[in-house]
């Protein structure tokens, strides 16, 4: 694993925005696995600026999104389809038609889960999935439990996200209690990844995740086992890892 350190979110969102285009550079059609959440905005508002003035293309680019809340709209402004448009996609020359969110309001969740798993085969898996971290060690919306779910699934969500996400809603009563999201077996499957954490808030989870047993109750402890992992980290969200 290699661990880039960096003074503060605006250093750490640069460095992981670097890592992105150069994956773009190096192959123009490449698979981005993408990720939402806080932690990401600043790395896609440095990618829309380098689009604009340094002509970073993402025509070519192909996109698989981890994960999306149960029944949210993909207009609704809290639902993940909604975050990658207005945070990256509709500034950026990416083909719509190119970029893939799991479906939150299919009828039938287990058969889209089933869809997405294909879609994410017939791309040939990501060359890069970028990564943030739940701080009960969540990656995507995989939550701590017995046993690593290798598929797309419908989770429910822990009080514990739901509580950490109730701050984007305008109550708490209104996150939805269930997500779709990619499984470890597809983020492992990716070519490397990319896990962007930021604040002493999440240190302990960086903690757990890097320098504890690998185990289900802390999703994120299976990227020790992925051969090509990197860890762009600001120095407080680094505080508890020796
Ligand atoms: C959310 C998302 C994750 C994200 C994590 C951390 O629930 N499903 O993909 O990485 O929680 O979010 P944040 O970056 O806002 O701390």
């Amino acid at each position: 694993m290699q661990i880039y350190r960096t003074e503060n979110y605006e250093a750490m969102s640069e460095k992981v925005a670097a890592l992105i285009a150069a994956q773009i550079i190096a192959r123009p059609d490449c698979v981005l696995g993408l990720a939402t959440g806080s932690t990401p905005i600043g790395a896609y508002a440095r990618l829309v600026e380098w689009h604009r003035e340094g002509g970073l293309s993402f025509a070519g680019v192909r996109t698989v999104n981890l994960d999306e809340y149960r029944g949210l709209t993909p207009n609704h402004d809290q639902s993940y389809r909604y975050f990658m448009q207005t945070n990256l996609f509709d500034h950026v020359d990416v083909d719509r038609a190119n970029t893939n969110v799991p479906d939150g309001l299919a009828a039938d969740p287990a058969a889209e889960c089933a869809r997405y798993d294909r879609v994410l085969r017939d791309l040939g898996y990501a060359d890069l999935q970028l990564l943030g971290l739940g701080h009960n060690g969540h990656i995507g919306f995989n939550e701590p439990g017995p046993a690593f779910v290798l598929p797309t699934h419908m989770v429910d969500l822990t009080e514990s996200t739901i509580n950490a996400n109730a701050r984007l809603f305008s109550s708490r009563d209104e996150v939805p209690r269930q997500a779709l999201t990619m499984g470890i077996g597809g983020i492992m499957r990716a070519k490397r990844v990319v896990v962007a954490v930021s604040g002493a808030d999440k240190a302990e989870a960086v903690a757990r995740a890097f320098a504890g047993p690998v185990t289900p109750e802390v999703p994120a402890s299976v990227l020790q086992l992925h051969p090509d992992v990197v860890l762009v980290a600001d120095a407080a969200a680094l505080s508890k890892l020796n």
